[in-house]
């Protein structure tokens, strides 16, 4: 079991706290989206109330090792300053004498946000002697950069030979519920893959097919294992070489029992377009020049009533090109299905966190997480540095 935030002592010390604050950003540096920052309140209020001095600390985009001014934390210190309702004070650099000096002069219930990690290579390169700079500006660390764990940098793992580093409240929930499911799953346990692409989500597929009841796939990487069943696909995206795979990830479901859904009927459309010809069709019946798009309406309700049996739900990509919106319902209906049921949820992935949301029905949903690459590798089975670097309880 690793630390987390409450089995360790924060009051009155200086405290470093590595954020997941690559928020997405528009052309005029303005946040357009602040869940990230949101959601790693709790560790930053818990630590205030503790009488901590916190320092906060992330990356925002991929500045390589340059002083990028559009990926300047600044922005994120004045979002946080509106939502904690205090100052939030900004050190122009992560590391040397003046951050120091900041860090030093911090009192217990203030905030300091360092400038962008990733304006110094040595932070991707995962440096002994930056890691020490980092950690020396505080007296105990906390990781509640879910986003990043699956780096090994040296604010998520370098760091922690020189600064003890517990779990906040984020990282543990992400722990609690992602590990949780690969780990230690309830049953029946169902996993809803998609996206576009079989070569993807090949190791998640692999790692999760022992362990769940049930697997759905769908999406672009839906057709892969539909042309392994012989159908014919017409024009849709398919993955030729990775054909014999799907065909030896059928035979092994059934080999081990599990049960795995295909779509059996589909939305095709004449053109990759939204506002292209487009009908739904069973699977056998996909005709030669079109494309499939979506999963069909016979399909949203065999998903659906699969799930409703469910005491845990894994989901990780969309079920068809939910960007159009004549192709979204697919996603659409396996987000409400998702919500609907009883089972614990997790979702993870950009493009299926977008869909939940899009539908209003995220609060249905046990765990939404924060990371996309990071939940994509947790769900492949793979040890993630900034989890393995925790202090152990
Ligand atoms: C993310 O957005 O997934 C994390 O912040 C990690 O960012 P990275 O892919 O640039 O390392």
């Amino acid at each position: 079991m690793k630390q987390t935030i409450t089995d360790i002592t924060v009051d009155n010390k200086r405290v470093f706290v590595r954020a997941d604050f690559n928020v997405p950003l528009d052309g005029d540096c303005r946040i357009t989206d602040d869940t990230r920052i949101q959601k790693t309140l709790p560790t930053i209020k818990y630590l205030l109330d503790h009488h901590a001095a916190v320092i906060l600390a992330s990356h925002l985009g991929r500045p390589k090792g340059e002083a990028v001014p559009k990926y300047s934390l600044k922005p994120v210190a004045e979002r946080l300053s509106e939502l904690l309702g205090i100052p939030v004070k900004f050190a122009p650099d992560c590391v040397g004498p003046e951050t120091k000096a900041m860090a030093e002069a911090l009192q217990p219930g203030e905030v300091l946000l360092l400038e962008n990690l990733r304006y110094h290579k040595e932070e991707e390169k995962n440096d002994p002697e930056f890691s020490r700079q980092l950690a020396e500006l505080a007296e105990i660390g906390v990781n509640d950069a879910f986003g990043c764990c699956h780096r090994a940098h040296a604010s998520v793992a370098g760091i922690t030979a020189y600064l003890p580093m517990a779990a906040g409240f984020l990282l543990e929930k992400e722990i609690r519920f992602i590990g949780g499911a690969v780990d230690n799953p309830a049953h029946p346990f169902a996993a809803i893959i998609g996206g576009a692409k079989v070569s993807d989500k090949i190791e998640v597929i692999s790692n999760l097919l022992p362990k769940v009841d049930l697997m759905i796939i769908g999406g672009g990487m839906a057709n892969t294992f539909l042309a392994a069943q012989g159908y014919g696909i017409g024009k849709s995206l398919v993955e030729a070489d990775k054909i014999d795979l799907a065909k030896s990830l059928i035979a092994q479901a059934k080999e081990q029992g599990t049960k795995l859904l295909l779509p059996v009927d589909v939305m095709v459309a004449a053109a990759f377009d939204n506002d292209a010809d487009h009908k739904v069709v069973d699977v056998a019946d996909v005709p030669a020049d079109w494309m499939i798009l979506d999963v069909g309406t016979k399909t949203q309700e065999l998903f659906a009533t699969e799930l409703a049996a469910m005491k845990l739900i894994v989901w990780n990509g969309p079920m068809g090109v939910f960007e159009m919106e004549n192709y979204a319902k697919g996603t659409e209906a396996v987000a409400k299905a998702v919500a609907a049921s009883d089972a614990v949820s997790i979702v993870g992935g950009g493009d299926s966190v977008s869909a939940v949301n899009k539908t209003g029905l995220s609060d249905q949903i046990s765990h939404i997480s924060t990371g996309g690459g990071a939940s994509l590798e947790y769900l492949e089975g793979k040890k993630l540095p900034g989890v393995e670097s925790l202090s152990d309880k």
